[in-house]
This record gives structure tokens, C-alpha cells and sequence, in this order.
């Protein structure tokens, strides 16, 4: 028998004579919003509100904890979603309470209509405004689309970005594109972006030694550094447990420079925030791996090709291209009919993603092709 060494969601207890929570089955109450279809709630009593989507499975760098140096299987152009698809599937969930829109990649800003993509998704009402529409990005085409996307609603964003010297960021994406990001940094900051946030994925003897020096950096640019866990999502199925840089290692390291001052609680955010010697500017860890937050998970996935995934690890994805098309013998579906699927997806999602246990399995798309 393997052992499972997840926590199990938390958030199932629920007080004696406490309204259950609208669930797959049940019908919107009296009280729900207008075109409300419930919400996406699964088996442990998880509430989803957040939603990622994933533009495409392109990508202007090619990390190598992400995607291989060559022959990438591209998706093949037919199957990618149209914007009109997109925000078809986002309005149907927002019907469903999700209430925040994340756009990631491969790169996102590598889709042409990007500008007209933001605008549209962030137009759709939620049952509590219009939905809140952030983006993760390699940061390239920032200083173009900085502007226009902030004008279009863009909320926040996200930068990658993994080492400060240019041989290294060389080595580590396979492309001499440093000087870019930094000015993408700077143009999302210009923009107004605030906060604006910079991810990075520590690894051992790659750039563990610049842990510090990426939050001095956060520091002077006005920026939350954020370090993640590297989870096991490259091409080349070569991560290791034992070589991962965790987020105590990242924190001692951390503690010897500056104060951290934990902030508040973690909720159903990944990040567990400290003020930097007193603030204001924060640092993160997203111990995805030593501290799984999947007990707290809200977030379900559309991927560019319009699979649904309940999980980034999820072993299965409920295709929804049949139903948006009509083909594979289906008649286009109406609204009611996606709705359904999505919900069928979130009841069967997992506790947790079970990178701890014996029997754990990669998924098969890299993480450029699931979306981060
Ligand atoms: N583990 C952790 N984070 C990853 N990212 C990409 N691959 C991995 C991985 N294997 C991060 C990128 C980016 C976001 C989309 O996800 O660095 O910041
Ligand atoms: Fe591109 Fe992001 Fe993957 Fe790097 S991690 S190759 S920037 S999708």
C-alpha cells in the first residue's frame, strides 16, 4: 500500500446546520446572482474561483526546467482556442463564481491578439464585477505591450526571472535576452503595474547563489520577488526531490541579509509573503512541493487546446474543443452543456498532487503546454 503523505484539503469541515455549498447538483439559490449556474465545488468541499488559461504552448525562451533545446511537439494550429472560444469558456465559468482570470503560456504575449484578448476576458461580469485579469510573463514584449495592456484592464502581472547575469540567462532559457526582461520590468512598472511581481525557480548550482541578490534587486526596482519551488514539470523528466532548493533553504539563506517579518495568513494564495527589513516591499516562497497548498486550491486550468485540466499534475483533461465545434460527432453545445463538463472535471479532481507518493506520475505536457 503507498502512503500518501498530502495533506488532505482542509477546507471540508463545516458547522453542524451550515448550509452545504451549491454544489454540482444543486441549483442556484434564491440569493444567486443573475445567470448564475452555482459553483464549481468538489468532493472535499473546495469553492474554484480562480481560473488559468493558457494563450499558447509557444514560447520566445526555452527554460530549460521547461521546455526541451529542440524538436518541442508544437500543438497543432487547428486545435488552438479562438479568443472567441476563450471568452465563450470564461463567461460560462463566471457563471460558475470564478472571479479571476490568470493568462499564461508558453508566453502569452506571443498571441497577436493579446491586447483585444485582456479587454474581452476582463469585460465578462462575475457574480461579484467585472472579472480580475492578471497575466504571467517572460516579460520580452513588455516594453511594446506594456501600455496597451494596462489600458485594456490588465491588472497585474507576473515577470519571470531567474538569474541577473546575462551568461547565465543565456545558459539557463538558450536565449541572450537578459537585457529585454530587465527592460520589460521596467516597462510594466512605468505601466503601473502594482504590485508587480518577479518569479523565480531556484535550482541548485544554476542559481541558488543569486537568492539574495534577486530580492535586492526586487528592492530597488519596486517589485515583490517571489521564489517557487521547482516542480517536477520539465520536458526532460530529470527533476530530483533531493536536489530541489526548498523554501526553508531559500529562507535561511534569505534571513542572513535581511529581516523577514511574516505577513498575515496564506488563505487559499500559494505565497507565503515576509516584509523585507520592515517593509514595505515583500518577498514570497511558493512551497508547492514542501508544503503543498492543494487543501486550499481554488484554481482549474484551460489550456490552449481547450482541455480542461483540474489540477496541474491532473492525469486527465476533459476536451472541451468537441463541444465548442461540433465535431467528433457532438452538435456545438450550448451553455449549459459546457457548464456541465467543467463541472463534471472539478468533481473529479484530486486531494492533492501526490508528488510525495511512490506512485507519483509526471503529467505528460511539459509546463509550457499545461500553463503556470
Ligand atoms: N516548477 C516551478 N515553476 C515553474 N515555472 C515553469 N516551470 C516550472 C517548474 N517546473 C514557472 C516559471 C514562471 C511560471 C509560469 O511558472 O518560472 O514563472
Ligand atoms: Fe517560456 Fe516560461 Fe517555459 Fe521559460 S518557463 S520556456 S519563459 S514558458
Amino acid at each position: 500500500m503507498s502512503v500518501v503523505h498530502l495533506p488532505l484539503p482542509t477546507t471540508l469541515a463545516r458547522p453542524a446546520g451550515a448550509a452545504a455549498p451549491v454544489g454540482a447538483d444543486s441549483a442556484p439559490g434564491d440569493d444567486a446572482a443573475p445567470g448564475s449556474r452555482g459553483q464549481l465545488v468538489d468532493r472535499f468541499g473546495r469553492v474554484h474561483r480562480d481560473l488559468r488559461i493558457s494563450l499558447t504552448d509557444r514560447c520566445s525562451l526555452r527554460c530549460t526546467y521547461c521546455m526541451p533545446e529542440q524538436g518541442v511537439e508544437w500543438l497543432a494550429k487547428s486545435s488552438i482556442l479562438t479568443t472567441d472560444e476563450i471568452v465563450r469558456v470564461a463567461g460560462v465559468l463566471a457563471t460558475l463564481g470564478i472571479v479571476e482570470v490568470r493568462l499564461t503560456g508558453g508566453e502569452p504575449l506571443l498571441r497577436r491578439d493579446i491586447v483585444d484578448v485582456v479587454r474581452r476576458v476582463a469585460e465578462i461580469e462575475g457574480v461579484a464585477g467585472p472579472l480580475e485579469v492578471s497575466m504571467t510573463t517572460n516579460g520580452l514584449k513588455l516594453p511594446e505591450l506594456a501600455d496597451p495592456l494596462r489600458e485594456a484592464g490588465l491588472a497585474r502581472v507576473n515577470v519571470s526571472i531567474d538569474t541577473l547575469r546575462r551568461d547565465r540567462f543565456a545558459e539557463l532559457t538558450r536565449r541572450d535576452r537578459l537585457d529585454d526582461v530587465l527592460s520589460g520590468i521596467r516597462a510594466a512598472r512605468r505601466a503601473g503595474f502594482s504590485p508587480l511581481k518577479l518569479n523565480a525557480v531556484p535550482m541548485r548550482g544554476v542559481n541558488d547563489d543569486e537568492i539574495v541578490d534577486l530580492v535586492q534587486f526586487a528592492v530597488d526596482n519596486g517589485a515583490q520577488m517571489r521564489f517557487i519551488e521547482q516542480m517536477p514539470l520539465d520536458a526532460g523528466h530529470t527533476w530530483s526531490r533531493s536536489e530541489m532548493v526548498d523554501a526553508g533553504e531559500i529562507l535561511d539563506k534569505l534571513t542572513q541579509r535581511f529581516t523577514l517579518t511574516p505577513v498575515g495568513e496564506r488563505g487559499s494564495s500559494p505565497s507565503q509573503d515576509y516584509l523585507v527589513d520592515g517593509g514595505p516591499t515583500t518577498v514570497g516562497l511558493i512551497a508547492s512541493v514542501s508544503a503543498p497548498f492543494c487543501g486550499a486550491c481554488d484554481r482549474v486550468r484551460l489550456t490552449a487546446d481547450g482541455q480542461v485540466r483540474n489540477c496541474l499534475f491532473a492525469r486527465e483533461e476533459s476536451d472541451l474543443l468537441p463541444l465548442l465545434r461540433g465535431t467528433d460527432g457532438h452538435t456545438p453545445a450550448d451553455d449549459d452543456a459546457i457548464a456541465e463538463l467543467l463541472r463534471r472535471s472539478i468533481a473529479g479532481k484530486r486531494a492533492g498532487h501526490g508528488i510525495d507518493d511512490p506512485g507519483f506520475l509526471q503529467p505528460q505536457r511539459p509546463m509550457s503546454a499545461i500553463g503556470g
